[in-house]
């Protein structure tokens, strides 16, 4: 059994499954993908519902998304998560895309059924379920900001915000030219949702922010040793939710900055299970694995 398995790998089930007795059947494909924790969590819900599957990490280079999904489809494999950078590329190998992968523009769960690999995005649906679980609130009673909309994560929440039927939705990225095309795109299916595209050095910034029921962190900012908030002390309020989708380390700088404030703060781990929660059912559908998945991330 590997930590990380390669394209090269999938050559022969035989191979595959050396030394195991449970058949690789599920995977996470990514570059890098050695730190993923997905493999924990659903591994921990198939031996808790007795399903007899693996699940593995596969490390698969850029471009070669197709030639990972056909071996997949010729050993058998039920399905897979897709992650950085195959989330866009892995949509045109879809033969089918459900919506939630439509309105994200990005798939991150492929179940290959007999007939077509259907594209699935669970991103929206398990940042809806975190902030529910983690504020007892629905997205529609809050007005919310995303910093990094423009990026794979921010874009699937925005999607889920506005399908939601949120108010008022504040995007701030750092490249805002990313903004015009992800407004476009947002209101071509939903109008009511007002959407206030900004820069992080718009005057507006703090106002537009502190108005905000949530405050949601889809950057990257936060995740290395040394990173500053990706918010200013300024834009938070007292009271304020504040979401940070990273999760390693448990409490950014931000979460740390609008603990002080006095806000309601949460990391990304709720979203990470709960996505993965959602994914697990595409996979097998009337299972109940977000409490397996909780307890094997330590939840
Ligand atoms: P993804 O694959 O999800 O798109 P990404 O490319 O790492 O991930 O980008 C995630 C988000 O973090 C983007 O919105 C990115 O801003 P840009 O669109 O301008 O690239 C944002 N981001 C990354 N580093 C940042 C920084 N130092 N300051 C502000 N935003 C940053």
């Amino acid at each position: 059994m590997k930590d990380v398995y390669t394209i090269s790998d999938l050559e022969d089930r035989k191979q595959l499954d050396a030394d195991t007795d449970k058949p690789a059947k599920l995977a996470v494909i990514g570059w890098p993908v050695a730190h993923s924790a997905s493999p924990q969590m659903h591994q921990a819900a198939l031996d808790t519902l007795d399903i007899d599957a693996r699940y593995i990490r596969l490390e698969v280079p850029e471009g070669r998304t197709a030639e990972a999904f056909e071996r997949m489809r010729e050993l058998g494999f039920i399905g897979c998560n897709v992650t950085v950078p195959h989330k866009l590329s892995a949509m045109a190998y879809c033969d089918e895309i459900d919506p939630s992968a439509l309105r994200a523009e990005a798939v991150n769960t492929i179940r290959f059924d007999a007939n077509a690999s259907r594209g699935f995005s669970t991103d929206g649906a398990g940042f809806y379920n975190a902030i529910k679980q983690e504020f007892g609130v629905r997205l529609d009673e809050l007005d919310i900001t995303i910093t990094g909309a423009g990026g794979g994560a921010g874009q699937a929440i925005a999607a889920k915000c506005v399908d939601s039927g949120v108010k008022r939705l504040v995007l701030i990225n750092r490249t805002t030219s990313k903004l015009d095309k992800l407004t476009k795109h947002l209101k071509s299916f939903n109008k009511c949702t007002e959407i206030i595209p900004l820069s992080f050095d718009s005057k507006d910034l703090e106002r537009h922010c502190k108005a905000s029921h949530l405050i949601v962190n889809t950057t990257s900012v936060g995740l290395k040793q040394g990173d500053p908030s990706i918010l200013p002390y300024e834009c938070l309020s007292h009271g304020q939710l504040v979401y940070d989708t990273i999760y390693k380390p448990a409490e950014t700088p931000l979460l740390k900055l609008a603990a002080k404030k006095g806000a309601k703060t949460a990391n990304g781990l709720s979203m990470l299970i709960q996505q993965g929660a959602i994914s697990f059912t595409h996979w097998f559908p009337g299972t109940q694995p977000l409490p397996h998945m909780q307890h094997a991330l330590g939840m």
